[in-house]
């Protein structure tokens, strides 16, 4: 079958090639998935560096999500042949077939394309747990969004709106602006580049964000700490900066908020519970129609470079979705 093999960690994506490899075989408690669609996040891009903190072996299968069809599927493992799934494994979603526990995937939300269900899964689940599950976002509340051209800057946006709060967009490239405001319809887009504090405190009327939502980090972080309500919160959620920040502790002592580091995937597998709970409430706002999400281009895998490389350049507007096999 065809697959994107990372077979060398490097600096660029030169260690990685589509290959023809054998079809992974489904290990106990295992389900074999079709894969239809796949969606590319950034850890996909910093695990063909080795610089995220998961750190498989090479070679390994790239792509952390996918969705599709079931092939095979343990009796009792609440899943079975024909049934439309989504999620992944860390990596082995950017192939024609994947086999992943059984705990990994859900059932696609009713109605939903393939390509839009891999959008969809490891962003929303990363923008609920932040906002809503740390954050403890409430309706009306003010939200100042980092990254939001971003597949979890844009959920972030998109969730926030639904629940009733307001947003704030931010983007280090101000080309994006108008495009994020058609599709996450923020309250404003403004551009995260120096002193923007006087620009929440301005939209925000005085009151500032009562949760920033941060996968940008470095001086985007250092700022945001200027821009954080009194008994708010600024969740951390990546460094695509490439600068990890620190701060001063004084500085949340004296201005009254917490910050709060995220971490999706690791808050699902300790409190599976709350994970579930997760997924139950973005399938519910998707089926109503609440929350979609955007999709900047959809590629065949043979053309993997290209969405690779847009993610590198800070092209996109969403996600990345590949097609393998085409
Ligand atoms: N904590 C968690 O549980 C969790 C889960 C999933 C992902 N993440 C992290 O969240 C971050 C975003 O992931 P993603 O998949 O949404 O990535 P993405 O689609 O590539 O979006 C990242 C956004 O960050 C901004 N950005 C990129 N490079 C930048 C730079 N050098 N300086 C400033 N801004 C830059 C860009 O926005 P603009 O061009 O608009 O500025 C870009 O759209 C990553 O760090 C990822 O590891 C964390």
């Amino acid at each position: 079958m065809q697959a994107l093999v990372v077979e060398r960690l490097t600096g660029d994506v030169s260690g990685v090639a589509l290959a023809d490899v054998a079809e992974p075989g489904r290990g106990a408690g295992e389900v074999k998935v079709r894969v239809a669609a796949a969606s590319l996040n950034f850890p996909d891009l910093l695990m063909t560096r080795g610089e995220y903190q998961f750190k498989p072996e090479v070679p390994f299968t790239s792509g952390l999500e996918f969705a599709g069809e079931v092939l095979e599927a343990d009796p009792g493992s609440g899943f079975a042949p024909g049934d439309r799934v989504m999620g992944g494994n860390k990596t082995g979603a950017f192939a024609e077939i994947a086999c992943v526990p059984a705990g990994k995937l859900s059932v696609m939300p009713t109605g939903m394309d393939f390509a839009a269900a891999a959008a969809m899964g490891a962003a929303y689940a990363t923008a609920f747990t932040g906002l809503v599950e740390l954050g403890g976002l409430q309706e009306g509340q003010w939200m100042l969004v980092h990254g939001a051209s971003g597949g979890v800057g844009l959920a972030a946006c998109d969730l926030a709106r639904a629940l009733g709060a307001r947003v704030i967009a931010t983007t280090g490239s101000p080309a994006k602006a108008a495009r994020i405001a058609a599709l996450a319809c923020p309250e404003a887009v403004i551009v995260a580049e120096g002193r923007f504090r006087e620009e929440v405190a301005r939209l925000t009327g005085g009151a500032l964000a009562d949760i920033v939502f941060d996968p940008v980090g470095g001086d985007v972080f250092d700022e945001s700490t200027r821009c954080v309500a009194f008994g708010g919160k600024l969740v951390v959620v990546g460094f695509t900066s490439g600068r990890i920040a620190e701060v001063s502790t004084n500085i949340p002592l004296i201005k009254g908020f917490s910050i709060v580091g995220l971490r999706a995937g690791e808050y699902a597998r300790r409190f599976p519970e709350r994970g579930a709970a997760i997924t139950r409430a973005i399938t519910h706002l998707a089926e109503a129609g609440a929350i979609f999400p955007a999709i900047d281009r959809i590629l065949p895998l043979s053309r993997w470079r290209e969405g690779f490389d847009a993610m590198v350049r800070r092209e996109l507007v969403g996600k990345v979705v590949f097609v393998p096999g085409a």
